[in-house]
């Protein structure tokens, strides 16, 4: 088949059926563009925006001091660290894991530090799908406030590698 050109005319303005769809794609279009502010101010799963330059090392050193001091267990050669209530946890993503396992406690409030070693990843809390982006030089800090017990996965939702479908972390909340 060639390309030829169109006849003269072949223009028809949507109608009927078709109208109707494109109407109610672009409300929907107008709602989301107004709910994604709204939810940045009202929701309760958004980061506060708060986040210091890091460097990769310094972080790391942050996040090993912590760990060192409030490690209570390992699984799969991976510290269990649980931060005083309140205060401040640490968690490394690099090629392709999660530093350390966290273990938080219901209804406390944590500061918790997000940063990468290397390039771009995505941290991302299943089953809840809170998500937020972990980027190397950025000491990106979440006020968390768990409000469930139960074991959490954290995913890598930011294609990171040939390891990345394998990138997988655990909050535990008790
Ligand atoms: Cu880390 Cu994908």
């Amino acid at each position: 088949m060639s390309l030829s050109i169109p006849e003269r005319g072949w223009y028809k303005a949507p109608a009927g059926a078709e109208k109707l769809w494109i109407g109610l794609a672009l409300t929907w279009c107008l709602v989301m563009s107004v709910m994604m502010p709204y939810w940045h101010f009202r929701g309760k799963q958004n980061s506060r925006g708060e986040a210091y330059a890091v460097t990769p090392a310094a972080f790391f050193e942050r996040a090993d001091t912590f760990v060192q001091a409030n490690k209570v267990g390992e699984r799969d050669g991976i510290p269990i660290v649980e931060p005083a209530p309140g205060g401040d946890a640490y968690l490394v993503a690099r090629m392709w894991s999660w530093y350390p396992i966290l273990r938080l406690r219901e209804g406390q409030t944590y500061r918790v530090h997000l940063s990468s070693m290397d390039l771009n990843h995505g941290f991302s809390l299943q089953p809840l799908n809170m998500n937020f982006q972990v980027l190397p030089g950025y000491d990106h800090v979440l006020t968390l406030t768990p409000t469930s017990k139960g074991e959490f996965t954290i995913v890598c939702n930011e294609f990171c590698g040939i390891g990345h479908d394998r990138m997988f972390g655990k909050i535990l909340v008790e």
